[in-house]
């Protein structure tokens, strides 16, 4: 799916197109050490692909309805990305969120609102069911945006996604359209989100410092 573009207030979420490679390109390179301890790698590759062909193969991705790749941008300003993937339609209507944004622009909200934005579009226009988030659990500042929103914790994935290097280990939060039907921005807004939907269980936290056994 191309041309999707959300709005609230100053924050826009729209498809990333091959005009902005040059301007990512700059925020990524900037951002180098804010970012790699969270930033998906291949397994079996090293170094970063160039961004105009990382567009181009989203582009592609998203005429075929597999990916919703999208940039952030704030006063006009690209400030971080956020992408839906790994949609899988029919019987499970389900896809994956990730996000970032640039360290000068953190801690103003910006990631909850464009979290909030695309999973509503994805209930609405998107034709999923449900969206989950996967993170690392040393992300303190991802976890907050997930339970600002209320998505609800789901489990610990052990070595789930290769993550600056290696199989990192992840909790998973979702959240379904039933659950959301008045919106999950819109819940946000009005301060009626239910935090604690993603507390996450002493034993799991435990599990997640304890490395798994590997042969
Ligand atoms: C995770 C991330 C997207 C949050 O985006 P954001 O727009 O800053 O989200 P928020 O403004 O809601 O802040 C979330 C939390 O980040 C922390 N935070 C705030 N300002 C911060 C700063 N300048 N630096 C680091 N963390 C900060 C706070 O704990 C905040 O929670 P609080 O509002 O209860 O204080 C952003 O920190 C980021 O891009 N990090 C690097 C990439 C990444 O982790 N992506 C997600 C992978 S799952």
């Amino acid at each position: 799916m191309l041309g999707v573009h959300l709005e609230y207030g100053d924050i826009v979420v729209r498809t990333v197109r091959l005009s902005d490679a040059a301007q990512l390109d700059r925020l990524l390179r900037d951002n180098r050490a804010w970012l790699q301890k969270w930033e998906a790698t291949l397994p079996g590759t090293s170094g970063l692909p160039r961004t105009r062909d990382v567009i181009r193969t989203l582009r592609s991705m998203a005429r075929d309805n597999q990916v919703v790749p999208c940039v952030i941008v704030v006063d006009s300003v690209l400030v971080g990305q956020i992408t839906l993937s790994g949609m899988s339609y029919g019987s499970l209507a389900s896809g994956a969120i990730g996000y970032w944004v640039s360290q000068d622009v953190a801690g103003r909200g910006i990631a909850p609102t464009a979290v909030a934005m695309l999973t509503d579009w994805s209930f609405t226009s998107g034709s999923l069911h449900r969206v989950e988030i996967a993170i690392r659990p040393e992300n303190a500042a991802s976890l907050r945006v997930v339970q600002k929103l209320g998505f609800r914790y789901e489990g610990l994935r052990r070595r789930y996604i290769h993550i600056d290097g290696d199989w990192r280990d992840h909790f998973t939060f979702a959240v379904t359209y039933d659950e959301s039907v008045s919106g999950v921005l819109n819940k946000f807004l009005r301060g009626r989100v239910n935090e604690r939907n993603a507390d996450i269980p002493e034993v799991d936290r435990v599990a997640a410092r304890t490395p798994l056994r590997l042969n």
